[in-house]
Parts: C-alpha cells; structure tokens; sequence
C-alpha cells in the first residue's frame, strides 16, 4: 500500500523522454524573438561569448550572492600553472530580515560587507575588475547591467524585481561614500560553474546547479540567438529552467504534495521545476509524504509528531543521511520526536530513495534536452562534452540514477561531469578574465574596462 501513495512520484523512462520533449520546444521557444516574452523557461543571454582557453591571468575581486550568505574572494588567476588562487574572502551571513526585507537594506548590507574586506585587505586605493555572481533570473542587457526578474529560493526584497542589480548595488556603495568600484560583470551561478570548470578542462560547454535551486546554462549558437543581434559565434544561455512548467506544462507529473510544497511557498506559481527538484524543497516533499502515510496509519501507528507537523522540520540533508544507512533513519526519526519501528525506518527510507531519485531523474531529462541540443546545433552524430556541476544536492547524492538516466535519454553523447570547486567565487573572476582578454581581440567593439560586444563587422 505504501508503494502505491509512492507511484505518482515514479517517472518511467518514456515519460522522461515526453518531459525533454517538451523542455526542448520550451527552450526553443525561450530563444525566439517574439515568444520569449511569455515562456516559462526564459533562456536569458548572459553576453558571456567564449569559454576560457587557458591564457586568462590577473587579480579580481568577485562577489557572490545565492543563498544565505555573500561573500567577497579576491581571486587571482595564474596562466602558467592554469590555476585560479582564492587569495583571502570574506563571508557575511544574510539574516532572514534581510533576505525578506528592503532591496536597500539587503545592498547596503553587501556594501557594508565589501567594504570591510576592501579595508582588510587594503584594496580600497585599488580598483580591481570584479565579476558578481548573482544567482537569480536576470535579463541581461548588457555584461554589466542586469535586471532582476524575479526572486527565488526564499529571498523576497522589496523595490529589486524590475531593477538593475548593478546600480542597486553602486547606489548602495555611494550611499556609505568610503569607496568606490568600476565595471562590474554579473555572472548567474550556473555560468560561474561553466567558466571555471572551463579553465581545468576546455571541452565544458554546460554548468549545473542542483543545490538549494536548480538551473543550467550552455553555449548556444549566437544565429539561434533570436534576441541579440549578431549571427556569428556562440553565446552563454541561462536556461532558468527552474521556471518549466510554470505554464501548466507539467501539471501531468505533479503530485498533491508538489502542489502543497508550491502553494505554501513564498512564490506560489512560479519555478514549479525547481521545486521538484531542489535542496530547498526536497525535505518538505518528504515530511509532506510521511504526513500523509502516517495519516493513513501506514506509519508510526498513526501517531504524528510536533516536529513532523512543523514546516520545513524536515531538512533535505536528512534525505541523503538517511539513504546512506538505517542508523542515520533511527537517529532522525527520534530526533524528531517519533515512536518507531524497523518497518517505519524501512518505509522512510524507501521514500526518501523514491524523492531523491524522482529529482535525480528529472534533472537528468533537462540535461539531456540540453546535451542533445548542443549536438543537433553542431550537426554531430555523436557529442563528446563536458558538465561543470555543484550544488549540494548534486554533491551528496549518489548520481548514478541521474547518470543512468542520461545515458539512456541521450545515448549518442558521451558525457563527462566535473565537479567545481568554488565556481560561483573562481568563475565570476573567469568570466571577468575571459571578458578582459576578449576586449583585446581585434573585433570587440571596446567600453572600457570591458568588452561587452563582439561584433565581426
Ligand atoms: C535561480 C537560478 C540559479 C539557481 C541555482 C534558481 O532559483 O533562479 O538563477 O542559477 O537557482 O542557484
């Protein structure tokens, strides 16, 4: 009986294949001039038009903001050993107030913080070129100006949708009047990942995230780039795939629990993909489930705890602890104030395997739509190709479900994953670098410090 309440969470192999069927219409429909206004998965040009080849070198400083914390790094990038140094960074938590208050409290905080590391590190006579990794969906207009579409993954600041992150963030800086910076080049995440795998291995052309979010990018062809001039060349897209199924495109494969966990959310509506996916959410499908079976007397004798009542008690940590071993599910179980037994720990296991695996899999069809896309742009039998992944989620799960899935979706592509070390930190200074040196070359159309626009005419 439990197996059944389990069932609607059990994506076969050939439904996988519909929902990348239908994630690659949507991108192609993210990527048209005239469609792109109402499409769920937005494609955004990040204006990021080569993968680094090995030659970048210099001091950055790079931003980044994501989750519940900005950091600072200063960062500089060695070209004869090919390495990138995090020379000294600085972490500043960001308090639940903040990430649900003002845009002007939340900037002024990241001021603030900025300002402390310039001071520590005696930069602040200095203007070193900085990459800021902002990891929301941005309509880019250029490199260094960047328009927040909407928050995700818990942040809800006033007066920041509709705005240019760049100048909310000088606005802020000129407030405080103690110091000043130039150029900024705002980079997603999941382009950060790209880049700095990029400079280990040149072959990565694609960064996923699968952490407390989720989302892709990848290098499109600029003449299926329907939004920005210029037919020549490749161009980073930001997938935002978080948003598919925003439009009701999923609704066949969404569970009650996936409309609860969106319902209560802080944005109901919208990155219904990701909310099947990510860390942020994956607990909750979880304690919503063991709910319902406990309802249905299929667990702990009918009796629910406090703590399983409460929301978001149950951390998406607790998933992967409990998928390594029995002992982890005794322990949390009590912890969480439940009567148990060997059949209940067995159930909670069992359902966690089936929440994490559902999420492997799905990512697992958006990557491959991708892979597959890369392949057909190139006109190649076979794709050879290289995915810079992070995310915690990617990081403490076992992969073999996503990498098993990927070989039967795209079984013409041989795929390797790399696992950054610190991208959103290195590859904003990567994105930086690859700018720079691309503002040397004879048909960047110069804005100094930065080339924002390769043209060939
Ligand atoms: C954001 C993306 C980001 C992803 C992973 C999502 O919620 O919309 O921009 O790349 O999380 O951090």
């Amino acid at each position: 009986i439990v197996v059944k309440h389990l069932e609607p969470f059990r994506l076969s192999l050939e439904k996988l294949k519909v929902v990348s069927t239908r994630l690659r219409k949507d991108m192609i429909r993210g990527l048209g001039k005239h469609t792109h206004h109402r499409a769920a998965v937005k494609m955004l040009p990040t204006f990021v038009r080569a993968t680094p080849d090995g030659t970048e070198k210099g001091d950055f400083l790079a931003l980044d903001l994501g989750g519940t914390n900005f950091r600072v790094l200063h960062v500089r990038v060695m070209e004869e050993e090919q390495k990138m140094v995090k020379m000294d960074s600085q972490l500043c938590a960001i308090p639940q107030e903040i990430m649900l208050g003002t845009g002007e409290q939340l900037f002024d905080h990241i001021a603030a913080c900025l300002s402390e590391f310039l001071d520590s590190q005696n930069l602040k006579g200095q203007t070193l070129p900085m990459g800021f990794t902002f990891s929301f969906p941005c309509e880019q207009k250029e490199i260094d100006k960047s328009i927040l579409i909407r928050w995700t993954k818990g942040f809800n600041c006033s007066g920041v949708e509709g705005e240019d992150v760049v100048k909310l963030l000088k606005e802020a800086i000129h407030r405080r009047g103690d110091y000043d910076i130039s150029s900024v080049a705002m980079v997603n995440d999941t382009v950060g990942t790209m880049m700095s795998c990029g400079y280990r291995d040149q072959t990565c052309e694609i960064g996923m995230i699968i952490g407390t979010g989720t989302n892709a990018c990848y290098m499109e062809e600029m003449k299926n780039v329907k939004r920005v001039e210029g037919e020549d060349g490749q161009m980073c897209i930001n997938t935002e795939w978080g948003g598919f199924g925003d439009d009701g495109s999923l609704e066949d494969i969404l569970t009650e629990f996936d409309k609860v966990v969106d319902r209560t959310s802080i944005n109901p509506g919208v990155h219904t993909f990701e909310k099947m996916i990510s860390g942020m959410y994956l607990g909750e499908i979880v304690r919503l489930v063991l709910m319902k079976l406990t309802e249905k007397k299929l667990l702990f004798k009918g009796e629910v705890s406090e703590a399983l009542r409460t929301k978001e008690t149950f951390e998406t940590k607790f998933i992967s602890m409990i998928e390594d071993g029995l002992e982890n599910a005794k322990k949390i179980l009590t912890e969480l104030g439940l009567t148990w037994d060997l059949v209940d720990a067995r159930v909670v296991r069992l359902v966690c395997e089936t929440i994490s695996s559902r999420s492997a899999r799905l990512c697992a069809a958006a990557l491959a739509t991708i892979v597959d896309r890369i392949r057909v742009n190139r006109g190649l039998p076979h794709l050879k190709t290289t995915v810079g992944v992070d995310g915690t989620v990617y990081k403490k799960h076992p992969n073999d479900e996503l990498q098993k899935a990927m070989h039967f979706l795209t079984p013409d592509c041989k795929i390797k994953f790399l696992v950054s070390e610190d991208g959103s930190g290195k590859g904003a200074a990567m994105v930086t670098a690859v700018a720079h040196s691309l503002s040397k070359h004879p048909h960047c159309m110069m804005v100094p410090p930065l080339c924002f626009t390769v043209r060939n005419d």
